[in-house]
């Protein structure tokens, strides 16, 4: 520890931890290096690939921008919390029985950018799914195949709510 650094506790997927760190240190370094959860990516560092993307109180936030002292008593959620042991969340399932993934370096960004969606909107429109998925970028897919696995996680979820 040296002289600046600085205590911070968060709530990351459901358990507190408390750390200390540097006052420049990211919530993207702090979730990678510190804390191994590497399901989060690092693109471009710079704000504009949205790979680094998790749910800050269930919103979208690009960890890349965001410092980890900022993250004071807030619930982070990244790729490695979203399942229950070997149960798949829906979007996560959707992805798969889509094939919506080839590199995956994109894929949590996604994924968890649909969940917000859906928990925000259960039924978008096509318009919406397509403007939820546009701020990640993919280099491999296209697009249209993860589209089709949030359109098809609403389907399944608004089934199962009914
Ligand atoms: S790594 Fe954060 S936006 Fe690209
Ligand atoms: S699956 Fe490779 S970047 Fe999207």
């Amino acid at each position: 520890m040296n002289q600046r650094d600085q205590m911070v506790t968060m709530v990351v997927n459901g358990y507190e931890v408390t750390r200390s760190v540097e006052p420049s240190t990211t919530l993207l370094e702090f979730l990678r290096e510190e804390l191994g959860l590497t399901g989060t990516k690092k693109g471009c560092d710079l704000g504009e690939c949205g790979c680094c993307t998790v749910l800050v109180g269930g919103k979208p936030a690009l960890s890349c921008l965001t410092l980890a002292l900022e993250m004071q008593h807030q619930e982070i959620t990244t790729i490695e919390g979203l399942a229950h042991g070997e149960n798949l969340h829906p979007v996560q399932k959707a992805f798969v029985e889509e094939g919506a993934l080839q590199c995956g370096y994109c894929t949590p960004a996604m994924i968890l950018n649909g969940v917000h969606l859906l928990n925000e909107n259960p039924t978008p429109t096509a318009e919406e799914i397509k403007e939820c998925v546009s701020g990640t970028l993919c280099r491999c897919t296209g697009y249209v195949k993860i589209e089709k696995a949030v359109a098809r996680a609403a389907k399944e979820s608004s089934v199962r709510a009914k």
